[in-house]
């Protein structure tokens, strides 16, 4: 008898084809939001399953699915599985890293200039039919060029952003849950800070740390308040990571210049306080979204479950299973 496995999300068709060949599937037919019951059916009756970062994968779910095997997210991250659940059971768990860290830094970037050149403000500014002829000193913005980045949480995103940023003359100051070794320092031209002076330090922080319960909120009230006015924070990591009403009220109060983020804490939902405010972009979680990265996303996870199930040929590929080193700590304690 063939596996069976679980694709909780329409996908790519003519990737997820290749699932036919090994197992039979069970294909969720449009995007649909599946509440912890709907995840537990659906578990309980399979040996596998592709699923997103929508679908929280959690402990009462994973106590249910006795024949499962393996939860490949479609994601980098991983905070909606229950990883240490998984790992109880014998369940391997993996994710798709590498493939969307090049897409993905370039996104963070995107966001970071947008926020500091004030681009979707002045945008709404024009449509609003408000521009009245080049105004010498409307929508002024901050340079990125010549200017300090930092970056919270040092991985691979982390890395492409800042090899990105030698192109614009900035000095990067990072500080990560552990330091990296010299010579990726020096290829990244990065210098490594504790957190109080990442903070404290910069033109413009960007946030890429993988998400934990101990990152909850590490960007809050009194973290803002470390930073210059004049700076601007970008979010490409995780809603939790930032407490949303600290951030309205220091951008509203002019304690910081702009902010952008890709990321909520209650997404789809986003706080009416960021929402009202002029000086922060905001866009609906789409850093990884090129076309090609959202395929190749796709085939990794596609390749992973294969690998992780045993099956046919591909199942020389080794599935890139989840380390959870990373995310057990708060960064830099
Ligand atoms: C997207 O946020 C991802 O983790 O891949
Ligand atoms: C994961 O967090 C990465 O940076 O690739």
């Amino acid at each position: 008898e063939r596996p069976k496995v679980w694709v909780s999300q329409p996908l790519f068709d003519d990737i997820v084809a290749r699932l036919h060949d090994h197992f039979d599937v069970v294909q969720v037919p449009e995007v649909s939001e599946h509440g912890p019951a709907a995840i537990a059916t659906a578990l309980r009756e399979v040996d596998g399953a592709l699923v997103t970062l929508n679908e929280r994968v959690g402990a009462a779910e994973i106590a249910a699915a006795a024949k499962l095997r393996a939860v490949c997210n479609v994601g980098v991250g991983y905070n909606n599985l229950d990883v240490p659940a998984l790992r109880a059971r014998g369940i391997v768990a993996t994710n798709t890293p590498d493939v969307l860290t090049d897409t993905t830094a370039d996104f963070g970037f995107a966001l970071m200039m947008a926020a500091a050149r004030r681009v979707t403000e002045a945008e709404r500014h024009l449509r609003a039919g408000q521009w009245q002829g080049w105004n010498f000193k409307g929508l002024l913005g901050a340079d990125l060029h010549g200017s300090t980045l930092g970056i919270l949480g040092m991985g691979r995103i982390g890395q492409g952003i800042a090899r990105r940023a030698s192109g614009f003359d900035m000095r990067v100051l990072y500080h990560n849950r552990s330091r990296l070794p010299a010579d990726i320092e020096r290829a990244c031209k990065a210098e490594y800070v504790d957190f109080d002076t990442l903070f404290a330090q910069v033109d413009h922080l960007v946030l890429v740390l993988p998400y934990s319960a101990a990152n909850h909120h590490i960007v809050d009230a009194a973290a803002l308040a470390k930073m210059r006015p004049t700076a601007t924070l970008t979010n490409i990591a995780r809603g939790g990571i930032v407490d949303e009403a600290a951030l309205a009220d220091a951008l509203a109060n002019g304690r910081l210049a702009s902010a952008a983020l890709d990321v909520f804490e209650g997404e789809p939902a986003v706080d009416p306080r960021l929402l009202a405010l002029d000086n922060i972009v905001l866009t609906p979680h789409i850093a990884s979204g090129s076309l090609a990265t959202r395929r190749a996303m796709v085939e990794l996870a596609v390749d992973n479950l294969i690998a992780a199930l045993g099956a046919g040929p591909d199942a020389g590929n080794p599935p890139t299973p989840i380390s959870t080193a990373k995310d057990a700590k708060r960064p830099g304690t």
